[in-house]
């Protein structure tokens, strides 16, 4: 090896040696102002998560364009999110300005922009509004920048999650199981379609594909009540042969597929034959 080559491998382990002193934080002495140039370049390689950060809500109340911060932040369930790029909504003359600087969480369900609605608690909310917070949270996570958690309703000062978000992170997964049954009732009762013709006029139709749910039984109209006292009704369609929808593997069953459910409130339409598979309202 030449004397320009030892001295290039030189080089090479001088600087391993002083970029490792440099990551690891030691001092280095009068080489202190040099760490300082060469740390940021060290950084732009670094596979590390940036240190979260902790707010209160007085501090994240100034990353608004009205104080005049060019960074835009925002909270939601707690976590706060950078969405400066996002300006043109959340800027000074934005249509969201309003959830910069704060946690509004309620108002992402509720529309209720005012400093009332504008609100961190989804105490009282049911499951389908949980269910959308949950999206935007999941929207911000996606679409901007997380940069640390506020500290009060969901995180404590050291940034641990408090009951409270313990006991929404509960009824996040009733609510999920909440949103599964009806989709599980919806594929077992789907809705019936409605149809106009010259002829009949209007009709209750169920096909494999009414309501938009794709299945290999066609099923008979019914009246479903859904309000005691009420004669407000949906028009389902039921399976009418064969195991419940429910459970196609039933050993045991009737050959009236959902017919005799007990839990389900049914009526036939006058006029029209148990076994049709469309019936005049
Ligand atoms: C509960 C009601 C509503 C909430 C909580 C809500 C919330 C939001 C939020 C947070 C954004 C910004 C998303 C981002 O960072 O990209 C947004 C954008 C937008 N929203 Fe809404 N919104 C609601 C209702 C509506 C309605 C009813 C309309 C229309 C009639 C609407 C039209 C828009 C439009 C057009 C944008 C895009 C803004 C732009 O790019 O300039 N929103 N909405």
């Amino acid at each position: 090896m030449g004397l320009l080559g030892s001295s290039v491998s030189l080089l090479g382990v001088l600087l391993a040696v002083l970029g490792y002193l440099v990551w690891t934080g030691a001092d280095l002495g009068p080489l202190n102002p040099l760490a300082q140039v060469v740390k940021p370049y060290l950084e732009r390689f670094s596979t590390e998560e940036p240190p979260e950060r902790l707010f209160t809500p007085q501090q994240l109340s100034k990353y608004t364009a009205k104080s005049g911060s060019p960074e835009l932040y925002l909270a939601i369930m707690g976590k706060v999110f950078d969405v400066t790029k996002g300006e043109r909504v959340y800027g000074l003359n934005g249509g969201y300005s309003f959830f910069v600087g704060r946690d509004g969480t309620r108002a992402f369900v509720t529309g209720e922009f005012t400093e009332a609605g504008l609100i961190d608690t989804v105490d009282g909310l049911g499951w389908r509004d949980l269910l959308g917070i949950e999206e935007w949270v999941q929207r911000y996570e996606k679409d901007y920048t997380y940069v640390g958690k506020l500290i009060g309703r969901y995180y404590d000062e050291e940034g641990n999650p408090t009951k409270e978000l313990l006991d929404v992170d509960e009824k996040m997964k009733t609510a999920h199981s909440e949103k599964n049954a009806v989709e599980e009732h919806k594929r077992n009762f789907p809705p019936c379609d409605s149809m106009y013709t010259e002829e009949d006029g209007p009709k209750f139709v169920c096909t494999k594909e009414s309501g938009g749910i794709e299945r290999d039984w066609v099923g008979v109209p019914r009246k479903l009540y859904t309000e005691a006292g009420s004669d407000k009704y949906r028009c389902i369609c039921v399976k009418n042969t064969g195991p419940p929808a429910g459970d196609p593997g039933a050993a045991q069953h009737s050959d009236r597929g959902d017919l005799d459910n007990p839990l389900v409130n049914l009526q036939e339409f006058d006029g029209c034959a148990s076994d049709a598979s469309a019936c005049k309202p």
